[in-house]
């Protein structure tokens, strides 16, 4: 059931005819039947993750207003920003919201933070945006793009990133598109972070599958619901 290739983009799918015949054996009933099996084989990512020598956190911090990552999660998340301080490159983070994110991590580097996000109505809406421009206004090195995941990189260009954050359609393949996709562009040493690896098991299926398929990824760090691999 690996109708769902690496090159097979979520938007271009939306696109299609609801009922095409395409659409529903190549999108529709894989995504179905990724997620269900998801629910079925979630597990903590803690003994995986400690046994592979990661730093595991067990507290999960507190509430922040106006987004579900808490002040835990986010310190987890600016420690791995930092480690990849000496390489040049933008940081990227997918579905920003109402920008806390964007803001805290944009404050704890010089690098460019670029922020992705459609504001369509799939979790955002204007108004969100709106307060994304709010909590970032006066940070020079944030830059919005506003677009889904698959445009958006699409009219990236291939460049190098150090870190990517993963937080936007938290189904499996939607999550599995924005890793194959945007983890391309991270060099040796860079990370991709996954939010709400515990509260969703889609996402929770793209962390295990890095585990068993791609060594090339090494756990790095986790919180409860954040999880974090470095390319080696
Ligand atoms: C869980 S929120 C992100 C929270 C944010 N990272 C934070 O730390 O507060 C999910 C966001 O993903 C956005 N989104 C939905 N579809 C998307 C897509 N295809 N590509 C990028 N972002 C998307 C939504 O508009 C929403 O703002």
């Amino acid at each position: 059931m690996n109708t769902i290739s690496p090159a097979q983009k979520p938007s271009e799918w939306r696109n299609h005819h609801r009922f095409s015949m395409s659409r529903l054996f190549h999108w529709t009933i894989p995504r179905r039947y990724h997620q269900m099996m998801a629910k079925i084989t979630q597990i903590s990512l803690i003994p995986p993750f400690e046994k592979s020598g990661a730093k595991v956190e067990k507290e999960y911090g507190e509430r922040l207003e106006h987004t579900s990552v808490t002040t835990k999660q986010l310190k987890v998340l600016i420690g791995a920003l930092q480690h990849t301080e000496s390489m040049p490159h933008p940081i990227i983070e997918i579905g920003s919201f109402r920008g806390i994110t964007t803001r805290g991590m944009a404050g704890a580097t010089k690098r460019e933070v670029i922020a992705v996000d459609p504001y369509l109505g799939d979790g955002g809406h204007p108004k969100d945006l709106a307060y994304f421009e709010t909590h970032t206004a006066g940070l020079s090195n944030v830059r919005m793009i506003r677009a889904a995941s698959d445009p958006a990189f699409d009219s990236w260009g291939g460049a190098p990133v150090s870190l990517v954050f993963i937080d936007a359609i938290h189904e499996y393949v939607h999550a599995w598109y924005d890793f194959i996709a945007w983890g391309s562009l991270v060099p040796v040493g860079g990370m991709v972070a996954f939010h709400d690896v515990d509260l969703f098991p889609g996402v929770n299926r793209v962390c295990q599958k890095i585990l068993h398929e791609h060594p090339e990824w090494k756990p790095w760090g986790y919180a409860p619901n954040i999880a974090i691999f470095q390319r080696i």
